[in-house]
């Protein structure tokens, strides 16, 4: 899949722009803070609905508008789409797909699979849990419709839960009505539990095989779920917890603060691992995102590439790029000779300048 032309109006720092793309190699290269990331993110948005940069949609909107139009045009096989996203500074989003206004977010995932790959992500494994989680559930509603759903019930249950949690500690007579909410809790939760093991099973079967390759076969990477709660015991433990979840206004249990770990050769990697360890394990684990959902899907989603190929040495750089030749790929660089230095098929290049391609 690829998209075929992306429109933008009033977003971030981009007034207007009509641009086709090509199904392959797009290059985006200029000086720092010219709205490079502005429109791989405009993409991003269009396959998740939401930014990878920030929650708060308004700051999307160019800082002198009330609104801002993002236009997607998506080419898969023979089938075309348009998704179209409607920022307003005042009121809630709008999306349509192919002129159909949709209700719920989740319908939107699936039309357009991206891959983005910043220079954060090369940290997912020395980050915290909350990014190695995001990094989970932005996949997971890639390939699984009904991750989000269950994702977001869960959410609200918490938030639910936490609030009565409060309530409990001036009234606690209000304690007996908790096990409603726990009930939910532990219905939606073990739904992301069970879709979080496979999907880091599958995970690990890819990317243990990358980054063998990378690493000339001197290393066994395994990734591995690390659930804060097994669903045997999750009714269990929060029952147990109950006082203490009441005194401190938070729930203890559950699939919001679960983790993944990394292991090189039976060694953790971000307790042990060096650094360059840890960038590569990521490399791995970003490249086999791309294979699993190719995998799922039965497509090739959009690789975004922000700024990411400075970061690698040759070696690494020469392996992404080997190893992304299928794909629409849309790289940002301040720089362009990293990127012609070891490309060799056709591309688009456009400067980009305060908010204009050329
Ligand atoms: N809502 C907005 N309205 C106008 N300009 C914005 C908005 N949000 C960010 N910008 C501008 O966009 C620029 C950053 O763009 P970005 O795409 O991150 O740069 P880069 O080319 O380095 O990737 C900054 O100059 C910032 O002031
Ligand atoms: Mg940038």
């Amino acid at each position: 899949m690829y998209v075929k032309k992306i429109s933008l109006k009033n977003y971030r720092n981009i007034e207007r722009l009509e641009l086709e793309l090509k199904n392959g190699v797009n290059i985006f290269y200029g000086s720092n803070a010219q709205g490079k990331t502005n429109l791989l993110e405009s993409i991003y948005i269009g396959a998740t609905g939401r930014s990878h940069r920030t929650h708060k949609d308004k700051e999307l909107i160019k800082f002198d508008k009330e609104e801002a139009h993002i236009r997607l045009d998506i080419q898969n096989d023979k089938i075309s789409d348009r998704i179209d996203i409607h920022l307003k500074k005042d009121s809630k989003k709008g999306i349509a797909i192919n002129n159909i206004a949709i209700n719920k977010l989740g319908e939107l995932f699936g039309y357009l699979n991206v891959v983005i790959f910043s220079p954060e992500d090369l940290s997912l494994i020395k980050q915290g849990p909350q990014e190695r989680r995001k990094f989970i559930d932005m996949e997971l509603c890639q390939i699984n419709n009904i991750y989000y759903y269950n994702l977001s019930q869960y959410y609200k249950v918490l938030k639910q839960r936490n609030s009565l949690l409060k309530k409990i500690l001036k009234d606690p007579s209000l304690k007996d009505t908790l096990f409603v909410w726990d009930n939910q809790l532990i219905e939606f939760g073990i739904k992301i539990i069970q879709a979080r093991e496979l999907f880091i099973k599958k995970l690990n079967n890819i990317s243990k095989k990358i980054h063998m390759e990378i690493t000339s076969n001197k290393e066994n990477l395994e990734i591995k779920y690390k659930p804060n709660v097994l669903i045997s015991e999750f009714k269990e433990k929060l029952e147990k917890s109950i006082d203490k979840d009441i005194l401190y206004t938070t729930t203890s249990y559950g699939p919001h603060k679960d983790d993944i770990l990394f292991f090189i050769n039976n060694i953790n990697v971000r307790d042990f691992g060096s650094q360059g360890q840890q960038r590569t394990a990521s490399l791995s684990t970003k490249l086999a995102e791309i294979n699993l959902i190719e995998d799922e899907k039965a497509v090739l989603p959009v690789l975004l590439l922000d700024d990411v190929l400075s970061e690698l040495d040759k070696d690494r750089q020469k392996f992404l790029i080997k190893n992304i030749k299928k794909l629409q790929v849309i790289i940002t660089c301040t720089g362009v000779e990293d990127v012609l230095k070891n490309l060799d098929e056709e591309y688009n290049i456009f400067k980009v300048s305060d908010g204009n391609i050329l």
